[in-house]
C-alpha cells in the first residue's frame, strides 16, 4: 500500500498545476462522467479524486446527484477542499482522508447504505495493492450498482516509440498499467460477482470498464 506521506511528497507541489498538466493525458475522463448511469438522488464516490476535478464536473453536470471523494493524500485533499469550497458546492461534495482499501462507508463517510455507484479514474494505477481497492468499493456498492473505471490501457493502436515515452514519464509517476486488472474483472464476471463491460479510448491509450454488481 502507498503510504500518505509518499503520495504527500508526490504531490506537494504537482498538485497546483494538475488539473492543467493531466488534462492533456488523462483522456477518457469527461466520457466516463458523461456515461455513468445516475438517477436524481443518487450517492456516487470517487476512490482517488485527487484534486477533486471529475466531482466538481460531475455535480455540475448532474445537479440531482450528491457526490463523495476519499484520498489517501492530505495535500491532494486540501487542493481539493479549497477548489469545492470556492464553486459553492461545498453542500454537495464530501471529501474524506481515507485509503482505497480501507474503504467503509459507514465509519468513512458516517453513511447508513452502500453507494449507488463508484468510480476509479487513473488512480488503480497508482495503487499496488489494487485487488482490495476494488474489493472494498464493491462491498460498499448497493446490489445491481455499477462500478466504474477509467485508467490507461496498453496503447495497441499506437506506435512502439509512443508506448516507450509514455511508459517512461509515468514511471516518474509511479504510474503501472496493469493488464491483470482488467483480467480480475473478467474473472469476477464469469464466477457471476458482476457482468463487465470495456471500451477503449483513443485507440486503447486507455479503457473505460463498467462492472455491474449482480443483484
Ligand atoms: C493520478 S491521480 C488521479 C486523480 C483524479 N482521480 C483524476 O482523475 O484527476 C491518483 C490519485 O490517487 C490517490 N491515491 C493513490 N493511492 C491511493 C490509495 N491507496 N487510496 C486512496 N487514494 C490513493 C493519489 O493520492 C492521487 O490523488
Amino acid at each position: 500500500m502507498a503510504t500518505t506521506e509518499e503520495m504527500d511528497r508526490m504531490y506537494r507541489w504537482t498538485r497546483y498545476v494538475y488539473d492543467f498538466t493531466r488534462k492533456y493525458y488523462l483522456l477518457g475522463r469527461d466520457r466516463l462522467l458523461c456515461e455513468m448511469e445516475l438517477k436524481a438522488g443518487d450517492r456516487v464516490l470517487e476512490i482517488g479524486c485527487g484534486t477533486a476535478r471529475n466531482l466538481i464536473c460531475l455535480a455540475r453536470r448532474r445537479p440531482e446527484v450528491l457526490a463523495y471523494g476519499l484520498d489517501v493524500s492530505h495535500e491532494m485533499l486540501a487542493t481539493a477542499a479549497a477548489k469545492v469550497t470556492s464553486r459553492g458546492l461545498a453542500s454537495r461534495i464530501t471529501l474524506r482522508h481515507c485509503f482505497a482499501e480501507q474503504l467503509d462507508h459507514r465509519g468513512t463517510f458516517g453513511l447508513d447504505e452502500p453507494f449507488d455507484a463508484a468510480f476509479f479514474s487513473y488512480s488503480l494505477s497508482m495503487i499496488p495493492t489494487w485487488p482490495e481497492a476494488i474489493e472494498a468499493a464493491l462491498r460498499n456498492l448497493k446490489p445491481r450498482a455499477t462500478l466504474y473505471v477509467v485508467d490507461f490501457w496498453d496503447q495497441g493502436g499506437w506506435p512502439g516509440w509512443f508506448r516507450a515515452i509514455l511508459k517512461g514519464w509515468l514511471d516518474l509517476f509511479h504510474v503501472h498499467y496493469r493488464p491483470e486488472l482488467i483480467d480480475y474483472l473478467q474473472k469476477l464476471d464469469e464466477k457471476g460477482v458482476g457482468k463487465l463491460t470495456l471500451q477503449s479510448v483513443a485507440g486503447r491509450y486507455a479503457y473505460l470498464a463498467a462492472f455491474r454488481k449482480s443483484g
